[in-house]
């Protein structure tokens, strides 16, 4: 892997070298990139040595909660989102139920025009049987080519956390507020760069779909990654900045709910200090789920 970072890295010196400004790659070659960056650096093991990267050790982390109103706007294309859907499941078991309410996303058309050729609208992941249901702001670049939420950078370190907590991924069921990704503008021909914030109007149109997963899922604990999934679950200006409510009980659709940041913070944020906040969330989750916690995952994260 290193020799093929090394092979991209020497062609972009030598186009550089012969004029050449801007190179084109498709969202599928940034995905893997990615996926390659965050293997080496966004860790979520309970190591402290491991903790810091070398080049951020010296800096000191903004460990400051992003305010709602520092975050970018959450601008749409323009396109008017119609009023939600009413989702109708069968009655059958929860497979058959899941299966059922797949084929209905998949086929919504208002999530389908919002999804650029090639890629695809997403719905959640995981056991149907699940106690633990994690809920996230949006697919990004690699979960609308994969269709799977949580399958970027983020992703992967969602996916360190619930082994910290002693779980797999496939003990656990996660979705995310939004079916597709937001769009923004994008050069002709280009693939779409960066990530927006959703709507207000694209979250409510979303938000039956979510309900009718915890509906079918019946899990006994939410958890709410990050501002726009609380904003999604508890309402637009529930709250003033994540981090008056993050570690707090809530309510959603009868289910409690806890409130944390999104692992991206973390990705922004390695310290010690950072991964405790959201490990003493989960701390909580783990406690309200009887899930047995051992001293030394009580223990994890507290070095500075
Ligand atoms: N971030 C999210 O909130 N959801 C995803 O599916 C991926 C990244």
């Amino acid at each position: 892997m290193r020799a093929a970072l090394t092979a991209i890295t020497d062609e972009l010196r030598r186009l550089k070298t012969t004029g050449v400004k801007t190179v084109t790659v498709s969202d599928e070659s940034v995905a893997a990139l990615r996926r390659v960056v965050a293997s080496r650096r966004s860790g979520f093991t309970p190591d402290t040595k491991s903790a810091a990267p070398l080049a951020m050790s010296r800096v000191k982390p903004d460990l400051r909660p992003i305010p709602v109103a520092a975050r970018p706007a959450p601008v749409s294309t323009g396109t008017p989102i119609p009023p939600p859907p009413t989702v109708v499941l069968p009655t059958g078991d929860k497979q058959t139920r899941w299966n059922a309410l797949l084929a209905l996303v998949q086929n919504d058309a208002v999530c389908r025009s919002h999804v650029r050729p090639g890629k695809k609208v997403v719905l959640g992941v995981g056991n149907v049987d699940a106690k633990i249901m994690f809920v996230g702001e949006a697919p990004g670049a690699e979960e609308e080519v994969q269709g799977e939420p949580f399958v970027g950078p983020a992703g992967q370190l969602l996916t360190k956390m619930i082994q910290a907590m002693g779980l797999q991924r496939a003990e656990v069921y996660i979705g995310n507020i939004m079916n597709w990704r937001p769009e923004m503008a994008t050069a002709p021909g280009a693939g779409q760069v960066g990530n927006r914030p959703p709507t207000e109007d694209e979250m409510r149109y979303c938000l039956p779909y979510l309900r009718a997963q915890i509906e079918v899922v019946n899990p006994d604990l939410l958890v709410a990654l990050g501002t726009t999934a609380a904003q999604g679950l508890l309402g637009f200006g529930s709250f003033k900045a994540i981090g008056e409510i993050r570690g707090q009980w809530r309510e959603f659709a009868g289910k409690p709910l806890m409130v944390t940041y999104h692992p991206s913070y973390i990705l922004r944020n390695q310290s010690n200090r950072s991964k405790r906040m959201i490990w003493e969330d989960l701390l909580k989750v783990m406690e309200r789920a009887a899930m047995p916690i051992s001293d030394k995952q009580r223990g994890f994260f507290l070095s500075k």
